[in-house]
């Protein structure tokens, strides 16, 4: 059995080098968005807005990480790649908060990018975004067969099989029953896929072989799928004002979510085990799974 609490006693490192990470895609993203003064007007106020804003870019570092355990370093490589990843999320969180969709007025303590501007900017917003992050990939990494690699790793997590899906099903279960099954598939494909595509892009990146490649994917499903079910539990937990997004809404649009479903107790024993299996599926590796493993335990513990 995998020991949580002696992974839990280097948190406060894990903070630390948490921040460190953030620090980079933050300076990356910023960096490229220089890169493209075509881009300009209210388009790139509104893109900015929404990609600048304070997120934790849990999966830009996971990028990182995960290139880290299979080379020893960060490389620039990873360093795009984890900034086209934080790119999409931040597309997915601006149409997600639109009226048709979630309706939510704020995000990372902010406006949502339709209240700040309207909603025609933030769907723009929104597809620049989402472009511009294939278009990073293809420009900005130089060996072209690891370009594809990552351009169909992201493409397939972020599309129609993968969380366009998880978001279509989880509008279309709205205010009905849901099922274990259900659930699983909504958010195996909203979050958990974009996850196990940044932990397999850095993999990627660090020049990882087959086999390490498919426990980092694994690895990345159930942290993204855990990931999920404790933002489930902190929408019924934690207050708006601390997650700086509105708390209480799941219920209230009823949506399928794992407390809806499991129960509250349920939800919790399951984000553990899912812990558990995440932190399981490093053990191929020798040193180097630190920091990911803290983030197995982060994610269980995270209060927004
Ligand atoms: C929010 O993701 C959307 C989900 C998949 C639950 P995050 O909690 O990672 O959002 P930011 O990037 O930190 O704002
Ligand atoms: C969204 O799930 C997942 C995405 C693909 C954006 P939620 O709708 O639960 O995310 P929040 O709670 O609004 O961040
Ligand atoms: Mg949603
Ligand atoms: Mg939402
Ligand atoms: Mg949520």
């Amino acid at each position: 059995m995998t020991n949580i609490e002696e992974i839990r006693s280097k948190q406060v490192n894990f903070k630390v080098a948490l921040a460190d990470k953030a620090g980079l895609v933050n300076s990356t993203l910023s960096e490229l968005l220089q890169r493209h003064p075509d881009i300009i007007g209210e388009l790139k106020t509104a893109i900015k807005y929404s990609l600048e804003s304070p997120g934790k870019r849990i999966r830009g570092a996971l990028v990182l990480w995960s290139c880290e355990l299979v080379c020893g370093a960060v490389n620039c490589e990873a360093e795009t790649a984890a900034a086209a990843i934080e790119m999409v999320h931040a597309y997915s969180l601006v149409h997600d908060d639109l009226p048709a969709m979630d309706n939510d007025d704020l995000r990372r303590g902010r406006p949502s990018c339709h209240k700040k501007f309207d909603e025609a900017t933030a769907i723009l917003a929104g597809d620049g975004l989402l472009t511009l992050a294939f278009e990073i990939l293809a420009s900005e990494i130089s060996e072209p067969g690891m370009a594809v690699r990552m351009i169909k790793t992201l493409a397939s997590a972020c599309g129609p099989a993968g969380m366009i899906e998880g978001q279509m099903a989880d509008l279309q279960s709205q205010n009905s029953r849901g099922t274990m099954d259900i659930l699983r598939h909504i958010h195996i494909n909203k979050t958990a896929k974009m996850f196990a595509a940044a932990a397999v892009m850095g993999a990627i990146a660090g020049g990882a072989n087959d086999e390490q490649i498919e426990h980092l994917l694994k690895y990345g499903l159930k942290l993204g799928l855990g990931f999920q079910v404790a933002d489930d539990i902190l929408d019924i937990s934690a207050s708006s004002e601390h997650l700086g997004k509105t708390s209480g809404k799941d219920a209230r649009q009823g949506k399928v979510t794992y407390p809806a479903v499991a129960g509250l107790a349920e939800s919790e024993r399951i984000a553990e085990s899912l812990c558990h299996e995440a932190v399981e599926s490093l053990d191929i590796f020798g040193a180097g799974t630190d920091f990911l493993r803290q983030l197995a335990v982060a994610m269980l513990e995270r209060t927004r």
